[in-house]
């Protein structure tokens, strides 16, 4: 069974009255339904059933010790998950080293690793990257901890959009020569790719964007914004970022909707119980990341679908952060809508994606018109063409969308749970040090966490320390990460960010924690 209404019509699925949801919610948990899909629960919890009682105790007008019962149910149901990869990091001896040699050492070039990302050499996979070989004005070997704002692009990926721009190139879609059947099967072989990569059942369901910003604005004016009157509610996070705040703001604005914030613990984690309190007959919608650009939280996604889905609310990921970083499959977690920009996980700049569900697809209107994306156009009307082609208005960045295909094969090659493993135990062994660094402090210690390790460091602004990073050939980023609420609820106004991706090793680890040491004395 699926959790999410399929039978809404896009005008109905906006407006569904008091009455409805109760039905809804009712019949979701009706014995002839059976149970949730084990993918997108956690065990033992039965959401729907927590989802009717809530919308019962609503509609009743029930007093506040109602809803909290309900709550409490889903936070006893819910404990933290525990760690999921345990590989042995080759180099993870180097921990004990003293940074007495540290100055030497940073010029002792070009710098190799024994790690491995399962049984293949990280030395190897950076040979892919060959702007990690880069000397700086210093003399220094580049160190790219810079990765949550763009990582870097491998050469696989820039000779594919070479081959194209040399051999292939034509618009898609229409022409009748060759160069034009080139192309197109180029971009649509990009589609299946990424459709592959995401464990998507159609390549219709993959829309090509920008990057995760326009798939956020694609979302919220075709699908969310028909649906909302005044009053209706959209759930966010406490932690996103403004890419997935402001787009919301922006419809809410135009139509009268409210946001809801689910709030963060001590450690930076979603709050499920208080998530659960949020929804009502006025929520339309939830939009939540699924990793923390400024904390490295890996929020409950399959927990947050399943809870949107027993109160029959539509929900997107925010995926920018966790693409790159641990395996996606949008089949197994079931949201509704999940996107993601290339230039986050090794690809070309200005493409991306938006996975979204079909009947999602089917019920959005497209909010850009023109060429690509009509079935017949007359000056009375136009008859759009069905998904992906209605969202892809105009010639879109074909070239990249195919670079984009060579970076998700090559991932696919090295399997993103190594990738994964390695990056959990190089975040690990991160934390570590930097932790051991005098006055240093970590900001976001989720259990479940990505390679981000945000800190802020006493008597030193994060500027200078970004400065001075800088000069001892690290790139970090310093400031607030396009996310100041998360940054505000911590009394922060910006954090240092190293990010950590499948290419960094142990030794550059090594580099930032003895460079901070020399800096704080
Ligand atoms: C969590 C998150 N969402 C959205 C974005 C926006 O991505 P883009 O600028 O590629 O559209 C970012 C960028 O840093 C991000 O970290």
């Amino acid at each position: 069974m699926t959790t999410t209404r399929t039978d809404l019509t896009p005008a109905s699925a906006g407006l569904p009255s008091e009455q409805q949801l109760l039905a809804w919610a009712a019949e979701l948990c009706g014995d002839e339904l059976g149970a949730p899909p084990a993918a997108a629960s956690a065990p033992g919890t039965d959401w729907e059933q927590i989802a009717t009682d809530v919308l019962r105790d609503e509609a009743a007008a029930a007093s506040p010790a109602g809803a909290s019962s309900a709550s409490s149910a889903a936070s006893s149901a819910f404990s933290a998950p525990s760690e999921a990869y345990s590989p042995t990091l080759v180099s993870a001896a180097k921990a004990a080293e003293t940074s007495s040699d540290a100055e030497s050492k940073a010029k002792s070039l070009p710098r190799t690793t024994q790690a491995t990302i399962g049984s293949i050499p990280v030395d190897k996979v950076r040979a892919d990257f060959p702007i990690l070989q880069e000397r700086l004005g210093s003399g220094r070997q580049l160190v790219w901890f810079d990765n949550g704002a763009t990582t870097q692009r491998l050469k696989q990926v820039v000779d594919r959009i070479s081959h194209y721009y040399l051999h292939e190139n034509s618009n898609v879609h229409r022409g009748a020569h060759e160069l034009a059947a080139r192309s197109t099967d180029a971009y649509e072989n990009a589609r299946s790719t990424v459709a592959k990569f995401l464990g998507a059942g159609s390549a219709k369901d993959i829309v090509f964007v920008r990057g995760t910003t326009e798939g956020i604005n694609l979302v919220a004016q075709s699908y969310v914004r028909p649906l909302l009157k005044p009053g209706d509610e959209i759930i966010v996070s406490l932690l996103e970022h403004h890419a997935n705040i402001v787009p919301w703001q922006m419809i809410a604005a135009a139509t009268g909707a409210k946001i809801r914030v689910i709030p963060v613990d001590a450690d930076g984690q979603l709050n499920l119980a208080e998530y659960m309190k949020l929804f009502n007959s006025r929520t339309k919608f939830v939009s939540v990341t699924h990793v923390s650009n400024v904390l490295g939280t890996v929020t409950p996604v399959a927990e947050l679908v399943s809870i949107a889905h027993a109160f029959g609310v539509r929900i997107l990921i925010d995926g920018a952060q966790s693409v790159a970083h641990i395996p996606v499959n949008v089949t197994a977690l079931d949201p509704d809508f999940y996107v993601f920009s290339g230039h986050k996980i090794f690809g070309p700049n200005g493409i991306g994606a938006v996975y979204g569900k079909s009947d999602a697809l089917n019920e959005a209107q497209p909010y850009q018109g023109g060429g690509n994306m009509i079935a017949d156009v007359t000056f009375e009307r136009t008859i759009y063409q069905g998904p992906p082609n209605k969202f892809e208005a105009g010639t879109g960045s074909i070239a990249d969308a195919v670079g984009l295909g060579a970076a998700l094969e090559y991932l696919m090659q090295i399997g993103m749970t190594n990738v994964a493993a390695y990056e959990h135990e190089l975040t690990r062994y991160g934390m570590k040090r930097l932790a051991a660094v005098p006055g240093l402090h970590l900001i976001g210690t989720a259990p479940d966490k990505s390679g981000v390790l945000s800190f802020v460091l006493d008597n030193h602004d994060i500027v200078s320390v970004g400065k001075y990073l800088d000069g001892q050939g690290i790139a970090v980023r310093a400031g607030h990460h396009c996310a100041q609420p998360i940054l505000r609820h911590y009394g922060l106004e910006g954090t240092v960010r190293p990010v950590l991706a499948m290419y960094n090793t142990p030794e550059e680890i090594d580099l930032l924690a003895e460079a901070l040491t020399r800096l704080v004395g």
